[in-house]
């Protein structure tokens, strides 16, 4: 079974024996923080969310890769743009974050959200535990994008209380929004670069189906470096998708000094 699916058994399992929020927030918390740095964990994240991502970035909306309403819960990986500080929020529901690439920093304001109270640096690997009631944002202050994956109470009754987040501040959307599908793709091949499994190649090759031309580079480089022979297929395939002669040289160029590395 993969990962994940190992992942949402545990967290099912932990799930039915709590009855508070708190404990819902520790048990989730303690599953993610056991699974989040772990490869195949995130190489299964990355698979469920390219299965969203099938019917192209126009219709992508970064939507949950897991949702169990029975058992309580939704998940979602976010892609956190370089330099970028979201909305300030309320949040009435329990939540827990890991971070799963790169670092973000989660920022505790006041109850009306004026004045920030405490900040948390996160590093892959860490978790961030949220009970209600909690005004909070995250900013991401690298410069390169982060990923995390939340984990948010959903319940049948949930709607009956009133909203589960409640933004105070509502400016941060569209750029959060702009260029997400390819911002998300660019991240997962960082994310493959840096913890390669066995199902690195197929990953790299779905990303290679779904991004632009210039992003289809940069998953065949990944490839390449796995597998120099299908990459050199691929880096073929990709000339004819190319439309200026500068990109079709410099392609025809990285694909000389493939097959000469391949045959040395
Ligand atoms: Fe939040």
């Amino acid at each position: 079974m993969e990962a994940f699916n190992h992942f949402l058994a545990d967290i099912n399992r932990q799930l039915v024996s709590a009855s508070t929020d708190k404990e819902r927030v520790d048990v989730a918390g303690d599953t993610l923080k056991t699974y989040i740095t772990r490869p195949d964990f995130v190489h299964s994240c990355i698979e469920r969310c390219l299965m969203t991502m099938q019917n192209g970035r126009s219709r992508w909306r970064n939507p949950q890769i897991a949702e169990d309403i029975d058992a309580g819960y939704l998940m979602r990986m976010l892609f956190w743009p370089a330099r970028f500080k979201g909305d300030i929020h309320r949040h009435n529901r329990w939540t827990v974050t890991g971070v799963v690439s790169n670092a973000i920093d989660a920022i505790l304001y006041d109850d009306a959200g004026e004045k920030e109270v405490k900040r948390f640096s996160g590093i892959a690997g860490d978790i961030g535990k949220v009970v209600p009631p909690c005004v909070h944002a995250a900013e991401n202050v690298g410069d390169v994008p982060a990923v995390t994956l939340a984990v948010f109470c959903r319940t049948p009754k949930s709607q009956q209380f009133g909203d589960e987040v409640e933004w105070i501040t509502e400016t941060q959307e569209g750029k959060y929004a702009a260029g997400i599908f390819d911002r998300a793709l660019r991240a997962f091949i960082f994310m493959i670069n840096h913890s390669p499994t066995e199902r690195s190649l197929h990953l790299l090759d779905t990303i290679y189906i779904l991004a632009r031309p210039s992003m289809k580079l940069l998953a065949i480089k990944a490839m390449a470096r796995i597998d120099p022979i299908r990459g050199l297929r691929r880096l073929e395939d990709a000339y004819h998708y190319l439309d200026g002669p500068d990109d079709k040289a410099q392609v025809a160029r990285a694909a000389q000094l493939l097959r000469e590395a391949i045959r040395a």
